[in-house]
């Protein structure tokens, strides 16, 4: 169902209901793949969907205006959520006719779909008049893909703002003035999972705009919610996150085999609480990694436990901390401890990843051999007296 967004412009996106998994990340209630129709003397669609929507997307465009009547399509970036549908809208609309995309657009797209559209590479800063609009690009390398652009409508103040300022959220209420404070949880989780590796690009990116003097009264991202009550609250969130100012918590991150490890997390979890400090004990296999990647973004001690199988860290141990360290967090406590049988790697192993991420290291770790005594039970509480001492600046 179509959805007007600004005057003639309209979200003629589709909602999927049904995706759980989005290359890795848990989308609890699905997601948006936003496209928007822009009524004009050329007929605009900014961005496709997912290949398997396409029909869908034809039917939302049908509701304003035969889809054979395109003029032209604008491709923000070449991944497969967006420009999947490239090649069947294209063949339906009309295969010569133009798809914009950046520079490296041109590249990428000509590497997925050689030869079979009309590709036509924009410059950064190029307009592009509509009839009684005017579009313009501006590249946003690595935000995320080497290709990704934002096009801007001066007469509207509306970024088409591709895959930033986005959410995996599906719902039919599709403004920020609807949701509320609702969405801000599914944006930060979008930004921990998507964006935070690039966060110093993004604060470049909002200085370049500010300096611009770019006027934003709507910001139309590719999933999720329609900012146009206050785009700005979705910037300052971006500035926030990206300059990743930890708060005084812990996340005592921990898989165990038989127990002891789990023993071991919640000693250290209690004790670093009786110390003041908000802590959160995190059994890996009861949270996905993307909604403990979430709780990562603003916390100052990551703590990490496993047991050591065959002579290196537990499966899912490894799984988190290949997946947190492609995400590059900053400003981090590290610390490391786990209970082992004979060999006892793993907490060697979390230290090396840890200091791989910069995180200021809470040494030596803790091993404990077996089942934690008495005496281990006493080394988990000083070692956690150590990381809120660290976490409390002391
Ligand atoms: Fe939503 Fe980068 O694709």
């Amino acid at each position: 169902m179509p959805v007007e967004v600004a005057n003639n412009i309209y979200n003629v996106g589709v909602i999927d209901w049904n995706i759980r998994d989005f290359h890795g990340y848990s989308t609890d209630l699905g997601s948006t793949y936003n496209a928007f129709l822009i009524m004009d003397e050329k007929i605009t669609l900014v961005d496709t969907v997912k290949h398997g929507f396409e029909d869908q997307l034809l039917r939302n465009i049908s509701a304003i205006v035969d889809p054979k009547k395109i003029d032209r399509v604008i491709s923000n970036h070449t991944e497969m959520d967006h420009s999947g549908g490239l090649p069947r809208i294209m063949h339906y609309i009309g295969e010569t006719k133009p798809v914009y995309c950046s520079k490296m657009g041109f590249k990428n797209l000509s590497l997925h779909y050689a030869g079979k559209l009309n590709l036509q590479a924009v410059e950064n800063g190029q307009e592009m008049s509509l009839g009684s609009r005017t579009l313009s690009f501006l590249e946003t390398r690595m935000l995320h893909w080497p290709d990704s652009m934002f096009t801007y409508c001066k007469e509207d103040e509306l970024l088409f703002s591709s895959d930033a300022f986005g959410q995996h959220y599906a719902g039919y209420e599709m403004f920020d003035d609807v949701v509320g404070d609702a969405i801000m949880p599914y944006a930060k989780k979008y930004f921990a999972n998507i964006l935070l590796l690039y966060a110093p690009l993004i604060l470049k990116l909002v200085e370049q705009v500010t300096q611009m003097g770019l006027k934003i009264k709507t910001i139309c991202p590719d999933h999720g919610i329609i900012w146009r009550k206050d785009p700005s609250k979705i910037i300052r969130a971006y500035v926030d996150w990206s300059n990743q100012i930890p708060l005084n918590k812990a996340l005592v991150i921990y898989d165990t085999m038989w127990h002891s490890t789990e023993h071991m997390a919640e000693t250290i979890s209690d004790a670093i609480a009786a110390k003041g400090v908000d802590v959160k004990p995190i059994h890996i296999r009861s949270t996905h990694r993307s909604d403990i990647m979430t709780q990562v973004l603003d916390a100052k001690a990551i703590v990490i436990g496993s047991p050591t199988l065959n002579n290196g860290l537990y499966p899912t141990v490894s799984d988190l901390l290949t997946y947190m360290k492609g995400l590059k967090p900053k400003n981090k406590i590290g610390a490391a401890f786990g209970s082992y049988g004979w060999s006892g790697e793993a907490v060697k192993l979390i230290q090396q990843e840890l200091a791989a991420m910069n995180f200021s290291l809470i040494e030596p770790g803790l091993r404990i051999q077996y089942v934690p005594d008495k005496t281990g039970m006493a080394a988990c509480v000083e070692f956690a007296e150590k990381i809120a001492a660290a976490i409390q600046g002391k």
